[in-house]
């Protein structure tokens, strides 16, 4: 393929995998007892999907999940990321058990450990029982307790055959995005107002991290989404905008969980009520922490003339005291997203700084781009070589590192863009659902297949 040179040897027991989410992957939405969730119903409301697509049957995963198996068995990857779908193991977010939902996931964990691959589970990737959305979802600390009980069912099943737990995936844009400015489900838009939904994941978090300690978990993790905030200039304007949008996607979510305590106190009005001894449960709850990490964010002074694509194509309201802008000067994926894989190494030393020894181990829990190109994806493999180069001059810098899972394995729902952008290290043709590994696919594997051999570097 095209990568010139080998990677550098990562150390021994260095976690290498990929990743996916069940909405994204699964379809089936309405089989064997599946609930819906907040994105059935959004992404069934017109105009909200760029392509005009659902997530009804995406890539078929519920009924080939023994082909996506065999897939990453020949990929040679150690971990397998997903994420259990909370609607089809407990439809109406509490209350009854779906015995086929808990069946299907307990015979995906079998299959991956019987090839050698260690499942590593998100327990929640965004899709939030309707039911309990329809009660206000996040925005309400019942829709904790709830997640806690359920966390509680899955690690009741599969426990004794998962080491490594995920309880929420980027919180950040589901609190952002998903609540603050209505561009995923459940569509609302809060702005500020969405506070409420940060601290209640927060939350279940940190009730659910007790729950899986309870049933004997001892590896438990987040993925949060980080990355470089780069101000705009050095004028007050740009660094006062930059260093608040640092704090609402950034710390927000990595200082209750690491420190204990809110990052701004003038975040305090807008919690519901004393955090204290929420605090509590949240600070200290992990064993690992994820990062997504996908590029930097350049950040100045609002200004409605300049705003950027580069926020997902989100027009920002004017409310807002930030701007977002294009970084200019870089390559850009077929989302136009900035590729800047140095962004990933910044963002591991600013994690090392800022919290010290308060940081875990550290895993990138995601990490991709997506392209158009069908097969011959020599864009992808670029990028992934020159992540996982920037990745390795952090190992023995204090950053203590210890996996790295590309996101994804299949082309996929990418929530709000439907179908049209591509992540996968495996094509998936969604008119026949069939699977074609890419070029990025074969590169992959045969880099792991190196580092295991010990011909890295
Ligand atoms: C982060 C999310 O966790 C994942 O679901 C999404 O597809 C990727 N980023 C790419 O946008």
């Amino acid at each position: 393929m095209t990568s010139p040179q080998p990677l550098p040897a990562f150390p021994d027991g260095f976690l290498w995998g990929v990743s996916t989410s069940a909405f994204q992957i699964e379809g089936a939405v309405e089989e064997d007892g599946r609930g819906p969730s907040s994105w059935d119903a959004f992404s069934r409301t017109p105009g909200r999907i760029r392509d005009g697509t659902d997530a009804t049957v995406a890539t078929g995963h519920y009924h080939r999940w023994r082909e996506d198996v065999a897939l990453l068995r020949e990929l040679g990857v150690g971990a397998y990321r997903f994420s259990v779908s909370w609607p089809r193991v407990r439809p109406a977010g509490g209350g009854e058990v779906n015995p086929a939902g808990l069946d299907f996931y307990d015979r995906l964990v079998d299959a991956l450990r019987e090839a050698g691959i260690e499942p590593v589970p998100t327990l929640f990737h965004w899709d939030t029982p309707l039911p309990l959305e329809e009660r206000g979802g996040w925005l309400e600390r019942d829709t904790a307790r709830r997640f806690a009980d359920y966390a509680e069912v899955v690690a009741a099943r599969l426990g004794d055959r998962v080491t490594h737990w995920i309880t929420l995936n980027e919180p950040a844009e589901l609190t952002l995005l998903g609540y603050g400015l209505g561009e995923h489900a459940p569509g609302r838009r809060l702005l500020f107002d969405a506070l409420p939904a940060a601290h209640h994941q927060l939350l279940g978090h940190g009730l659910a991290a007790a729950a899986l300690r309870a049933r004997g978990a001892r590896s438990i993790g987040v993925a949060n989404s980080h990355g470089p905030v780069w101000p705009l200039s050095g004028r007050e304007e740009d660094t006062g905008a930059a260093g608040f949008y640092d704090v609402v996607t950034n710390r927000l979510f990595a200082d209750p969980l690491l420190l204990g305590r809110y990052p701004d106190e003038g975040l305090a009005a807008l919690l519901p009520g004393p955090v204290t001894d929420d605090l509590k449960v949240i600070g200290g709850s992990l064993d690992w922490y994820g990062v997504n990490y996908y590029q930097p964010t350049l950040v100045g002074a609002p200004d409605p003339r300049a705003q950027a694509n580069a926020f997902a194509g989100i027009g920002l309201p004017a409310e807002l005291p930030f701007g977002i802008r294009e970084i200019p000067g870089r390559e850009r994926t077929g989302f136009g997203w900035a590729v800047v894989p140095e962004g990933l190494s910044e963002t591991l030393r600013t994690l090392r700084d800022r919290y010290g020894d308060r940081l875990p181990p550290v895993m990138i829990t995601e990490n991709g781009c997506a392209y158009p190109d069908p097969v011959h994806d020599t864009r992808r493999i670029a990028f992934l070589d020159a992540h996982l180069r920037e990745l390795h001059t952090t190992l023995g810098d204090g950053v203590d590192v210890r996996g790295y899972f590309v996101w994804s394995l299949l082309d996929n729902f990418e929530w709000a863009e439907g179908h049209a952008q591509r992540f996968g290290l495996v094509h998936v043709d969604y008119a026949t659902l069939e699977r074609t590994p890419k070029d990025s696919y074969r590169w992959l594997r045969d880099a792991l297949r190196a580092q295991r051999d010990g011909d890295g570097g």
